[in-house]
């Protein structure tokens, strides 16, 4: 089986949609909507816990017809049953990318299985407080100190599971901003803090400088014996590790066929299972594999994921939209944005195609947004009156889990109303003047989800896992290599080098090195 490398604008799809965006450029979805009674029933799709509603898009059958042609010519299904297969589909790097076996509980590698074993007894030792510190004092807060993927995906998971937080408190040092990691401990006790540092590579520069830095902090009151009972690491780089000072027993593997940005799931998840249990932990995985199942076996046409890549493509590659916008609608899910920014920008942020030629049409979109309905008090004006088209996903979900009626029911009332204001805008109706006029037509898709649990949790970033790596099909890049990354990290060492010896002789750029004189 190969992994298929077809130029999109080759296909016959393409030239039809090209086609048949002339004649959709001006269509209004209002007429839509009002041509056809069942457009909403049409273009929605209900599966487990979610309503997927993509009616409010500039779209008809035919569209949808061409744009499953298009996903039928580039070989999606071959390219779904590659990842699948344990293929090396991430081929720059020669990996697998096998994050979606990380949650199949079916067909746990042994390795993964051994892992999370080691997760679950360890998290039920601190949760439980058997775990204790150097002065024989239980665990209080836990430091998950990396950086990207390492980072981002356990950030968000335990601030959108806070409501199934135990009571340990969970903080996350990132930057190599020094005032970060000082905030960061300067109340914490050391007698009860644990320290996971997570580095699937450890030797990032931020990550293993905070780790030194947390590190001597510990030592200004504890002793070198101590360091077992605080800090535990994730890593492939077992050596690494070891150099470093961390005990054998407090080493979580890793594995290079899992890339950062897709690494919740595995070990780089247990500041998630310190903070919610372990329990919730595999619930979520669970999530997340039933929408590897429902993306794996669901035909094209009904495919969540599959819908969602095929629309963005749809306006980034013919509307030329530039970004999508993602609303969720829960205060919890405010870290979202955030994560699939790394997710989504990272893996499509390319301009070399599968066969290793510069690319002559749109890749990846920029994704930005913020939670509901915070958002609509401040950057919505642009969505409704802007010169910009920009597609948007609202979140919602059904049940609050406070169950504040009243609460709930506005919060809702606001994102479908959003929807439809988009969608209406004033058209057909009379207005004052031009600066009361909304044109509408704005695309949205609307996802309603019974209600936020770890289960459903890990079925919405896997939707968006696999909307993008759709995307990068369709695209005919490598969504799973970030080489674009590496030239900054090797040029900071030159910079700090000139830092810290003033010295600017090796830097060449004359901005570059007046920036570095002035400092
Ligand atoms: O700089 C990008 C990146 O390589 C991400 O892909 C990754 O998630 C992050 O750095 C952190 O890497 P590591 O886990 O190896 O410290």
């Amino acid at each position: 089986m190969a992994f298929p490398k077809v130029n999109p604008t080759q296909t016959e799809a393409w030239k039809l949609l090209s086609t048949h965006f002339s004649e959709m450029k001006d269509m209004k979805m209002q007429d839509l909507f009002s041509e056809n009674p069942s457009r909403a029933q049409q273009f929605s799709i209900t599966w487990n816990d979610f309503f997927v509603d993509y009616s409010k898009n500039r779209i008809t059958e035919k569209t949808q017809k061409l744009l499953l042609q298009l996903a039928e010519e580039v070989q999606l299904k071959e390219a779904i049953e590659a990842q699948f297969s344990g293929l090396h589909i991430n081929e720059t790097e020669d990996r697998a990318v096998g994050h979606t076996q990380l949650r199949n509980f079916r067909k746990l590698p042994k390795e993964v299985a051994e892992a999370l074993q080691k997760m679950k007894s360890f998290s039920e030792e601190i949760i439980s407080g058997n775990w204790k510190g150097y002065t024989g004092k239980p665990i209080t807060h836990i430091v998950n100190i990396g950086i990207g993927g390492s980072d981002l995906g356990p950030d968000m998971v335990c601030e959108a599971l806070r409501y199934y937080k135990n009571q340990l408190e969970v903080h996350f040092v990132s930057n190599v901003d020094g005032d970060h990691v000082m905030e960061s401990i300067k109340d914490l006790d050391p007698e009860t803090t644990l320290f996971i540092i997570v580095s699937k590579t450890f030797t990032t520069q931020e990550t293993l400088t905070n780790a030194q830095t947390i590190r001597n902090w510990f030592l200004e009151k504890a002793s070198e014996k101590d360091v077992a009972k605080h800090f535990v690491a994730v890593s492939t780089n077992l050596e690494a590790v070891s150099n470093f000072g961390i005990a054998s027993q407090n080493m979580f593997p890793m594995w290079d066929w899992v890339g950062g940005r897709f690494s919740l799931w595995s070990t780089v998840g247990l500041s998630i299972a310190c903070a919610v249990g372990y329990q919730n932990f595999e619930d979520l995985l669970k999530g997340a594999h039933e929408m590897d199942i429902h993306f794996k076996e669901t035909p094209f046409q009904e495919n969540i994921p599959v819908t969602l890549a095929l629309l963005s493509v749809w306006y980034n590659n013919f509307f030329n939209a530039e970004s999508e916008c993602i609303v969720p609608y829960s205060q919890y899910l405010n870290k979202l944005v955030a994560y699939l920014q790394q997710g989504i920008m990272e893996s499509n942020g390319k301009s070399v195609d599968r066969n290793g030629n510069a690319i002559d049409y749109q890749t990846g979109t920029i994704v930005w947004g913020s939670t509901g309905t915070n958002a609509q008090h401040a950057f919505f004006q642009l969505i409704h009156q802007g010169t910009k088209l920009i597609p948007t996903d609202f979140i919602a979900f059904a049940d609050s889990l406070y169950a504040n009626k009243d609460h709930q029911n506005k919060l809702l009332a606001n994102c479908i109303a959003q929807t439809e204001a988009l969608l209406q805008g004033t058209y057909g109706s009379e207005v004052e003047n031009n600066f009361k006029n909304f044109e509408g037509n704005k695309p949205t898709n609307t996802l309603l989800i019974k209600k936020l649990t770890p289960k459903s949790l890990g079925s919405l970033i896997a939707m968006y896992e696999h909307k993008l790596f759709v995307q990068g099909i369709v695209w005919n890049i490598f969504s799973y290599d970030q080489w674009g990354v590496e030239l900054g990290k090797k040029l900071a060492k030159g910079t700090l080098y000139a830092i810290e010896n003033k010295n600017v002789t090796q830097i060449y750029n004359g901005s570059t090195k007046q920036l570095l004189k002035k400092l």
